[in-house]
């Protein structure tokens, strides 16, 4: 067993910004740290866009940043947690940057601030379009020159410590006491025992066939927590970015930046109309829900699979200085964006719901805190505006780091069990997890995809039903691997989206029911 004042689940911004700032202000608290890839692989990683934050005082304010995020949230975001998100954005960047994190300067001196959809202004601050990579080099650095936290790479969390597993104590009035962690490496379980536990496990895109995100995000924050009776909320929210890198056969998506089409880039379909503008005065740089259902809707009007982002008219020069990724990802694909047009399609990428959490943080679970992308603060409503989630997890890191300066970590005298595995077995066919993991993948992306039907999520909540049952079979008789652990999530976030979405009765944002209308 390891005991930990704090055990931190996940190493993205959400996790080190959090760690960094209760190890520095306390050299004798110890945090650890477990993740279930390489220290560096999160969603954080990908981030190409930026980070929102008012930083140009002559054209921007707070009061155009709140007013952006709430019509983005379409009537469902917490204004209070608006206001609070937007107003400690430029002490939270601040203070990334004091770590060491590089942001791009324009030629004023200044930060140079990018526009994506949804935004009035310009205010998306980035490191050329590989944001997220220079930010979470910075927190892991900083992170590794604090003694007080210990990084356990490849250690999966299987599931959280809570009143049901003691001996003696009830369920009422819940706690959190740690969690049961899968060393990868050595195929050993063993128990943290934490004062205090945080989510910061990231999202849930892996649930749907194309997604923007790494193959770590496979909702198993969300999914722990929902097991041990933690609130979720607001699950029916998947955000869907228009533009991954349309490629038939792949199934990680890579993105091209709403950045781009902020630079000037222009969505066509296969004739070479710029569809936008029948949809929306805004055009390309509407909020991401209506642009990928517009594109929904050109699919169903066409019957084509994907549309088109047209950059030849844009300076190339430029485009190559600010979007290097990007213009190389092209070129491996033999794409020449001063001359072709790129082959672009909707995918998951985002969860605006997740585990709920009050401004500090903290979990319907005594000593449970979420922080992140798993977490649903009431700052996205039902569509997150671009670029805000990065700043959400900065400010919310923090919102949970002056709620432990005022609390000392709660030590609690339990007995925790160990892990027990009595009579499992090593699967047999591995291949089973496999086929479930593309049944279930396929399942979310016809029938709980941009547009709904309650016919159809009914449809899915039938066969899911079927992989969730040969998925607990499997898990009861089985010794525990990661790619089980993760499709056992997988089906409980996906139970959660289908029936969630069949609970909401008006569309708003990103959730969209054709029997809502
Ligand atoms: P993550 O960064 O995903 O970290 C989660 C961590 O938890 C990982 O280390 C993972 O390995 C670990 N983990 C998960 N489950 C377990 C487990 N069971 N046991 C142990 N460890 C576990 N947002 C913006 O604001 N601006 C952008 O420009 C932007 N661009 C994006 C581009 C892409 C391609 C993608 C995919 C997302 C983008 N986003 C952007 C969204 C943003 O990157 C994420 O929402 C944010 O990084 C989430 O941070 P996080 O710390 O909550 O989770
Ligand atoms: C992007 O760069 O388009 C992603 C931004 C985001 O998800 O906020």
């Amino acid at each position: 067993m390891v005991s930990t004042n704090y055990l931190v689940i996940g190493s993205g911004i959400a996790g080190l910004t959090f760690s960094v700032k209760i190890a520095e202000r306390f050299p004798e608290r110890k945090v650890v740290i477990v993740t279930k890839a390489n220290e560096d692989e999160s969603n954080t990683k990908y981030a190409q866009g930026g980070v929102a934050v008012v930083l140009d005082a002559e054209k921007d304010s707070f009061e155009k940043h709140i007013h952006d995020t709430l019509v983005a949230g379409d009537g469902l975001c917490n204004k209070e947690v608006v206001e609070m998100v937007v107003k400690e954005g430029p002490q939270r960047l601040k203070e990334l940057m004091y770590w060491g994190a590089n942001f791009d300067i324009a030629k004023t001196g200044q930060l140079d601030l990018g526009k994506e959809g949804g935004h009035s202004e310009h205010r998306v601050v980035h490191y050329k379009d590989i944001t997220g990579r220079e930010i979470e080099r910075a927190l892991l650095q900083r992170a590794h020159q604090l003694e007080n936290i210990q990084i356990l790479p490849h250690h999966f969390a299987i599931d959280l410590i809570t009143n049901h597993h003691l001996v003696g104590v009830n369920g009422d009035n819940d706690a959190c006491y740690g969690a049961y962690v899968l060393d990868q490496k050595q195929g050993r379980i063993f128990t943290v025992k934490a004062d205090e536990t945080l989510l910061a496990s990231g999202g849930i895109g892996r649930v749907y066939g194309h997604t923007t995100n790494p193959v770590i995000a496979t909702g198993d924050g969300v999914a722990m927590a929902y097991r041990a009776k933690a609130l979720v909320k607001d699950m029916e929210f998947v955000q869907f970015h228009p533009t991954a890198l349309y490629e038939p056969e792949g199934e990680s998506s890579f993105l091209i930046s709403e950045a781009v089409r902020g630079f000037g880039a222009y969505l066509r379909n296969k004739e070479g109309h710029r569809f936008m503008l029948d949809y929306d005065e805004r055009a390309e740089l509407a909020s991401r829900d209506i642009v990928s259902q517009c594109i929904d809707n050109e699919f169903k009007k066409t019957g084509d699979t994907h549309v088109f982002l047209d950059c030849t008219h844009l300076d190339v020069d430029a485009f190559k200085a600010h979007f290097p990724n990007i213009y190389n990802k092209c070129k491996e694909k033999h794409i020449d964006i001063a001359t072709q047009w790129i082959p672009v399609v909707p995918a998951s990428h985002y969860l605006c719901g997740g585990v709920e959490v009050n401004k500090e943080g903290k979990t319907s679970i005594n000593n449970l805190f979420a922080c992140g992308e798993c977490s649903r603060t009431g700052l996205h409503g039902a569509n997150r505006l671009a670029s805000n989630s990065l700043l959400e997890a900065l400010v919310y890191a923090h919102s949970i780091f002056e709620y432990h300066c005022k609390q000392e970590p709660e030590f609690k005298q339990v007995a925790i069990p160990d892990w027990n595995d009595e009579g499992t077995v090593i699967p047999k066919e591995h291949i089973l997890i496999q086929h479930n993991l593309k049944e279930l993948q396929a399942l979310m992306r016809n029938y709980v995809g941009i547009v709904r039907s309650n016919s159809r999520l009914k449809k899915a909540r039938k066969r899911l039903d079927l992989i969730y049952n040969e998925v607990e079979d499997l898990y009861r008789e089985s010794k525990i691997t990661t790619s089980l652990c993760e499709l056992r999530n997988m089906v409980n976030v996906a139970h959660l989206i289908i029936n969630q979405s069949l609970l909401r009765k008006e569309n708003s944002g990103g959730y969209y029911n054709i029997d809502n209308t």
